[in-house]
């Protein structure tokens, strides 16, 4: 019987929406469609605008959710023209999961505001999405898991388990998103002794896309080739690397909240002459001495390390990870079997699938929910 869903992601590097159709019939899913859609300069301006406090920003919003749905119904309408180049229709998609885009992500916001939980946003506009796709919309992931106690992040590591775990080993599996974040896969999953773990490490390409738009006026270093071009900072990098958020044992999560060129800025203070392609240099090397702290903390009887997120493609950060971490095979993720751009994408067609099964998504060992929640909302056709 055909088990298919659609999953679009749109994450922190604010590049644009990825979607991908999976086929789950069989053991391991299968990805049979893909389609990238970039935002334009000004949707990525008013997104960036709205990761802060801002004017009228309801308003702004709610027209952003708007726009975002029409951009996944372009995604949603190229994945459906390549699905009917293979004999499948639209009727036999099952859901949409659309994981909206996140602007505040502060899930523990515990003080004396409203029954002392936080929460963390995603603007999208499910509704309109259904509309224009006519197809059944799932939704809003992530608010159950910190409703109960969670980080609401990351839910990719039970995906990843699904396609990259192996019975016979343990792996670890990088995210290089505007955010970056690792999952530890368990040879024994379902074990109380050795459970899946992951947690945001910190900065995937944030910051190294933020300074190379302000500097150069590109979007993002390609291939890591301005960074290669500077010398490492090693006084800027101990500064940054004095962040409290490194230090926090997990279950922990966070976003441009945090890391965002405000935050930059204020660690730029005391410097002043240095040139722009050393600090683009030091950033890497924030990314790669953070992630493969995490992993020599967490991940170190790993025999890999699978690289997904479009950091994958930043060659010079990858041999940065590969030095730091010399015992184990950097790679990217296309080398086992999804290319890096479709990981995250995937990960929200299962997790659409769970929810319509009315299966739990989250696992507690990772997010630190109370219990595993079924998540996400259901927009039907
Ligand atoms: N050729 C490349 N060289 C360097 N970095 C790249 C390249 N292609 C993509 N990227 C990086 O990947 C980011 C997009 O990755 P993605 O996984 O979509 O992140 P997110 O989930 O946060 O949107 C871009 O913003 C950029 O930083
Ligand atoms: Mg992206």
């Amino acid at each position: 019987m055909s088990d298919y869903y659609i999953g679009l992601m749109s994450g922190t590097s604010l590049d644009g929406a990825d979607g991908v159709l999976v086929d789950f019939s069989s053991k391991k899913p299968q990805v049979l469609a893909s389609a990238t859609e970039p935002f334009s300069d000004s949707f990525r301006a008013e997104l960036l605008a709205l990761n802060s406090p801002t004017d009228n920003e309801l308003h702004r919003a709610a027209l952003a959710g708007n726009q975002l749905a029409a951009v996944y119904a372009k995604v949603v309408a190229a994945l459906l023209a390549r699905a009917a180049a293979q004999g499948i229709s639209a009727t036999q998609i099952q859901a949409i999961g659309a994981h909206g885009q996140t602007v505040r992500h502060q899930p523990q916001r515990t003080s004396s505001e409203a029954a002392g939980v936080g929460y963390t946003l995603q603007l999208n506009n499910p509704a309109l999405l259904a509309e224009l796709t006519g197809l059944n919309v799932v939704a809003d992931f992530r608010s159950r898991d910190v409703a109960a106690g969670g980080q609401g992040a990351p839910l990719v590591p039970a995906f990843h388990q699904s396609v990259f775990g192996r019975p016979d080993a343990i792996v670890a599996v990088l995210n290089l998103g505007g955010i970056s974040n690792l999952s530890v896969l368990s040879h024994e999953p379902s074990s109380f002794r050795s459970p899946i773990s992951g947690f945001d490490c910190g900065p995937g390409n944030a910051l190294i896309d933020a300074w190379c738009q302000q500097n150069t006026g590109q979007a993002f270093d390609a291939g890591g080739a301005w960074a290669a071009t500077g010398q490492l900072l090693p006084v800027l990098l101990a500064r940054l690397l004095q962040e409290p958020y490194f230090f926090k044992p997990p279950p922990k999560s966070t976003g441009r909240d945090l890391f965002s060129l405000a935050w930059l800025r204020e660690k730029l203070a005391s410097f002043g002459t240095e040139r722009p392609e050393d600090i683009q240099n030091t950033l890497t090397e924030l990314t790669a001495y953070a992630c493969s702290a995490d992993v020599l903390s967490y991940g170190k009887n790993s025999k890999e390390l699978i690289v997904c997120g479009g950091g994958a493609f930043n060659q010079y950060l990858m041999e940065r990870l590969q030095t730091r971490l010399p015992f184990l095979c950097v790679c990217p993720s296309d080398r086992y079997g999804l290319p890096p751009l479709q990981v995250e994408a995937a990960a929200f067609a299962w997790l659409a699938r769970q929810m319509v099964r009315r299966e739990p998504g989250n696992l507690p060992s990772v997010t630190g929910a109370a219990n595993p929640r079924i998540l996400g909302a259901f927009y039907p056709a």
